[in-house]
C-alpha cells in the first residue's frame, strides 16, 4: 500500500489584502481615486478649406475638423461634461514665419471665436500656443539665415499670438513651443491689451519625443529633423522640474508635461514641486499604440484606455488633454 503524504501544515496569513477586493461594491468603495470628466479636455484639429472631416489615418477616430464637425464635437464634448477644448488650427497655406498664426483672420483665430460662441458658457476653451502648424518647415520658432529656431524672435511671434488669440475670445493660451521666457512675454502681451483674465497652460516640461509622430500628420507638418535644441531630453526628469519652476515664476497658472505615460515620473515630480494644477497630455502616439493593438485584437481597448488615464491621474495629474476624452467621458458613467 503507497503512502500518501501528509500535507505541510500552512500557517494562515494574518493579514489578508485580498479581503477588500472580495466584491465589485467593496471594491468601488475602497478605490483610492478615480479620473471625471471634468478632469478631461479634449484636443480638436480644425483644417481649414476642407468640406468634409478628413481621418488621420495613424490615429483611428480622430479627424481634421470642418467648421461644423468641429461645432458638433465642441458641442458633444459639452453635454459630456468635460473641461474643455483644446484647439489646434491647420493652415491651408503655411509659410516660414508662420503669418497665419497671427492673423485675425486665420484658421484658428476663427475657430476660437466660433467655438467660444458655441460652448464657452460650458467648457474652457484653450489653444495651442505655437507656430509649428503654421510654418512650412514644421518648426515651433522662426529661423535665423542658418537655420537655427531663434529664441526672442519667436517670442515676439508668440506675444502677438497671444494677443490674436485672446481678442478671438480664448479662456486659456498654451504655449508648447520651449523657448525660453514664452510664458512671461505671453503674460505681459495679455495684460497689456487688458486680457489679464486669460490664464496660461504652460506646456513646461514637453521632451523630444517619438510618440508625438501621428502629430505631424494631424496638423500636415513637414518637418525635417528634429526638435532637440527646444525641446527636452527624454533622460531627464529634474530639468523637467526646473521648466514648470520656472513656468509657475513666469506667471503660468497651469503646468504641463508631454508626453504623459513615457514620464509618469516627471507627472509625480511636478505635481510635488509647484501648487498649481498640473496636467499631462496623453499624447498622439500613446493614442495610436493602444490603438493598433486593439485593432489586432491584442489588447482590450476599453479597459486599456481607462488604465491609462487612471494611471496618469494617480501619478499626479489633476488634468489630462487626451484624444479618448469623451468616449471615456462615456465609459466613466457606465
Ligand atoms: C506643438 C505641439 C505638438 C503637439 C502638441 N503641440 C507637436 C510637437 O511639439 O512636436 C503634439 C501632440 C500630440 O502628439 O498629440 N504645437
Amino acid at each position: 500500500m503507497t503512502e500518501h503524504p501528509v500535507p505541510a501544515p500552512v500557517v494562515p496569513p494574518l493579514v489578508r489584502p485580498r479581503r477588500l477586493r472580495t466584491t465589485p461594491a467593496l471594491r468601488r468603495m475602497v478605490a483610492e481615486q478615480q479620473v471625471q470628466a471634468r478632469q478631461l479636455v479634449l484636443p480638436v484639429f480644425i483644417r481649414e478649406g476642407l468640406t468634409e472631416p478628413r481621418p488621420v489615418s495613424s490615429m483611428p477616430g480622430v479627424v481634421q475638423h470642418t467648421r461644423d464637425s468641429l461645432l458638433a464635437a465642441v458641442s458633444e464634448a459639452a453635454e459630456l461634461g468635460l473641461g474643455g477644448v483644446m484647439l489646434f488650427g491647420v493652415p491651408e497655406h503655411k509659410d516660414a514665419t508662420g503669418s497665419g498664426a497671427l492673423d485675425p483672420s486665420g484658421v484658428l483665430n476663427l475657430a476660437i471665436t466660433d467655438v467660444v460662441a458655441e460652448v464657452g458658457d460650458q467648457l474652457t476653451v484653450m489653444s495651442d500656443l505655437c507656430l509649428d502648424e503654421f510654418t512650412d518647415h514644421g518648426h515651433c520658432g522662426v529661423l535665423t539665415a542658418d537655420g537655427r529656431v531663434d529664441n526672442d524672435q519667436t517670442l515676439a511671434a508668440y506675444a502677438d499670438m497671444a494677443r490674436a488669440q485672446a481678442h478671438a475670445g480664448v479662456d486659456m493660451v498654451g504655449p508648447s513651443g520651449m523657448m525660453d521666457g514664452q510664458v512671461r512675454v505671453i503674460r505681459d502681451a495679455l495684460d497689456a491689451f487688458e486680457h489679464t483674465d486669460v490664464g496660461i497652460l504652460a506646456y513646461s516640461a514637453k521632451y523630444a519625443s517619438a510618440f508625438f509622430g501621428p502629430f505631424r500628420e494631424a496638423v500636415d507638418s513637414s518637418l525635417v529633423g528634429d526638435r532637440r535644441t527646444y525641446q527636452q531630453d527624454p533622460a531627464n526628469a529634474r530639468e523637467g522640474v526646473r521648466e514648470a519652476l520656472l513656468d509657475v515664476q513666469e506667471g503660468a497658472d497651469m503646468v504641463m508635461v508631454k508626453p504623459a505615460l513615457p514620464y509618469l515620473d516627471v507627472v509625480r515630480r511636478v505635481r510635488e514641486a509647484v501648487d498649481v494644477p498640473v496636467a499631462a497630455y496623453n499624447v498622439s502616439g500613446e493614442y495610436a499604440q493602444l490603438e493598433a493593438a486593439a485593432e489586432r485584437g491584442w489588447i482590450d481597448r476599453e479597459a486599456a484606455i481607462l488604465e491609462t488615464l487612471t494611471s496618469i491621474h494617480r501619478a499626479g495629474a489633476d488634468v489630462i488633454l487626451t484624444y479618448w476624452a469623451s468616449e471615456a467621458a462615456r465609459l466613466l458613467t457606465r
